[in-house]
C-alpha cells in the first residue's frame, strides 16, 4: 500500500497571519488538499500561535474529511489540552522548544521515557493514535516502542540534506531504523524537508512507511504547479 500523504498546512497560516486578515482562507486550503488528494492535513500550533492557530484547529476539526494530525510538544498544557479537546486521528509529539523555527532534532525516548509513556497513556486513553518524532537511530526507536506508542515519525532532515549528496548514504540509517521498528510492530511514518525531488526515493525504500506529512516544500512548489497538480505529483512520488 501507498504511504498517506499529510500536507502541513502551516506555511499558509504563515502567509495569512502576515496581513491580519483572511487570505489565503486556510479552512478552504486545507479542504482543497482533501479534495485534490491529500489523505490528511497536519498541523502544528506553537505557543506563539505565529502561524497555526489554537482557533484554527477547532475550526478545521469539524471541517476534515481525512486524517487529522496534530504536531507540538505535549510539554505546553495548551497543547495537550487542545489535542484532548479536538481528538485528531493522530498526535505526533515533537520535543521542540518554544520560539523555536521548526522541529530540528528527535525525542530522546530513553531518557525522557517515564515522561512520554504517561503522555502517550493520556492520548490513548482518549482515542488518539499517537507517534513520536525520532531520529532514525536504533536506541531512539527501541526507547519509543517501551513508551507505548502506536508509530514514529522519522525526522528526515539528514536524509534530505545529504540525498544530493549520495543518496545511499543518506538512506542508510532510516533503513535499519525502519526495519527495526518494523521488527517491534511499531508504524513509521516520516517527516521535514522531503521533497518532490527526494520522496520517491525514500518511500521506494523504507519498508512499511505508513504516511508522510510535508509543509515547506510541497507549499513552495505549489507556486509553480498550482496546488492541484502539486499534490498529485508528491501522490505520484509515493506510488
Ligand atoms: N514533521 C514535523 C514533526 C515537523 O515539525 C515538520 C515541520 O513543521 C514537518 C514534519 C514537515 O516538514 P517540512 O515543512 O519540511 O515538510
Amino acid at each position: 500500500m501507498d504511504a498517506k500523504l499529510s500536507v502541513n498546512i502551516n506555511k499558509i497560516a504563515t502567509i495569512r497571519n502576515s496581513r491580519g486578515g483572511n487570505t489565503p482562507d486556510l479552512l478552504k486550503i486545507a479542504a482543497d488538499c482533501e479534495r485534490f488528494g491529500a489523505q490528511g492535513i497536519t498541523v502544528h500550533p506553537r505557543p506563539d500561535e505565529r502561524h497555526i492557530r489554537y482557533k484554527d484547529v477547532h475550526d478545521l476539526k469539524p471541517l476534515l474529511t481525512t486524517e487529522f494530525n496534530i504536531e507540538g510538544n505535549p510539554k505546553e498544557q495548551k497543547f495537550m489540552d487542545l489535542v484532548l479537546a479536538i481528538k485528531p486521528a493522530q498526535v505526533t509529539l515533537v520535543p521542540d522548544g518554544t520560539g523555536q523555527l521548526t522541529s530540528d532534532h528527535g525525542w530522546d525516548t530513553v531518557k525522557h521515557k517515564d515522561y512520554l509513556l504517561e503522555t502517550i497513556e493520556l492520548f490513548k486513553k482518549a482515542g488518539i493514535r499517537t507517534s513520536i518524532f525520532v531520529d532514525a537511530e536504533a536506541g531512539m526507536i527501541e526507547g519509543a516502542k517501551e513508551t507505548g506508542t502506536d508509530r514514529i515519525e522519522l525526522y528526515t532532515e539528514s536524509y534530505a540534506k545529504e540525498f544530493p549528496l549520495n543518496r545511499e548514504e543518506a538512506i542508510r540509517p532510516f533503513i535499519a531504523a525502519a526495519k527495526r521498528a518494523n521488527e517491534l510492530g511499531l508504524g513509521i511514518n516520516a517527516g521535514h524537508d522531503l521533497s518532490l525531488e527526494n520522496l520517491n526515493y525514500f518511500a521506494k525504500n523504507i519498508p512499511g512507511l505508513l504516511e508522510v506529512s510535508i509543509g515547506h516544500a510541497l507549499i513552495s512548489d505549489a507556486f509553480y504547479y498550482g496546488l492541484e497538480n502539486t499534490i498529485q505529483l508528491y501522490l505520484r512520488q509515493l506510488k
